[in-house]
């Protein structure tokens, strides 16, 4: 399975993603965690980074489309891949064909999650994310045990820096100016499947499995 998860900031990607890539057997790569680990990390890829996310502006499609070039070439997408966050513009969808082209490995599926701004709003406000996993959580609807403290493995959980209210009306500004069109460009290409991710996350992954079937 070679599938792409799209929808605004907040849809839900990074959380179905990870009920998907173990349904399917496939590596979750996100491209947002992939640039926040190398801004933990101090590395020069996340010195670049840095600026652009915490802005809510797209990182420069050179940087990123290596980075997934480079990552795909990594033997565990044999069997497959979820992109989650990638592409993010038409540009990114062209060059992410003329890669799979190459390597032979078409996409089977694109599915995009879709809600409305008053939800995203909600849930990106609520949103905590462990500083050491990663694992994402909310205050309201995906309550850690403890508060302010990873279930997952103990670590501290944050408020993501471009969660502020400011930075998210940027984000769904960008969304809607460059990732929005690549909904169309799938279409096109007949790969779209649409759910809606309104409701609870295990009926939203029941859904998104039966739509990719
Ligand atoms: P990225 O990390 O990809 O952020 P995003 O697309 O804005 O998506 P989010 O991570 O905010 O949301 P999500 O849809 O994964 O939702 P989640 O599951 O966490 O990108 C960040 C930045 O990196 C970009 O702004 C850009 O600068 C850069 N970047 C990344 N990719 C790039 C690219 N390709 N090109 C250039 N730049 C790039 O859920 C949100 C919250 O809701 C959580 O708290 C969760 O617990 C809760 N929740 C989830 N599902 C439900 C539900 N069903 N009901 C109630 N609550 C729910």
């Amino acid at each position: 399975m070679r599938l792409i998860l799209v929808g605004p900031p907040g849809a839900g990607k990074g959380t179905q993603a990870v009920h998907l890539a173990a349904h399917f057997g496939i590596p979750h790569i996100s491209t947002g965690d992939i640039f926040r680990a190398n801004i933990k990390g101090g590395t020069d890829l996340g010195k670049l980074a840095k600026s652009y996310l915490d802005s809510g502006n797209l990182v420069p499609d050179s940087v990123t489309n290596e980075m997934i070039k480079d990552r795909l070439s990594h033997g565990d997408t044999a069997s497959g891949f979820l992109l989650d966050g990638y592409p993010r513009n038409v540009e990114q969808a062209e060059f992410l064909a003329e890669v799979l082209l190459k390597n032979l490995t078409p996409l089977d599926a694109v599915l995009e999650l879709s809600i409305p701004n008053e939800e995203i709003i909600k849930r990106l406000s609520g949103r905590r994310v462990c500083r050491n996993c990663g694992a994402t959580s909310h205050v309201i609807f995906d309550k850690s045990k403890v508060d302010g403290v990873c279930d997952n493995c103990g670590g501290e959980l944050y408020q993501r820096e471009d969660d502020k209210e400011e930075v998210v009306a940027n984000r769904l500004n960008v969304y809607k100016d460059q990732t929005e069109p690549i909904i169309d460009f799938y279409d096109k290409h007949g790969l779209l499947r649409v759910i809606s991710a309104v409701g609870d996350v295990s009926e939203i992954s029941t859904n998104a499995i039966a739509a990719l079937k």
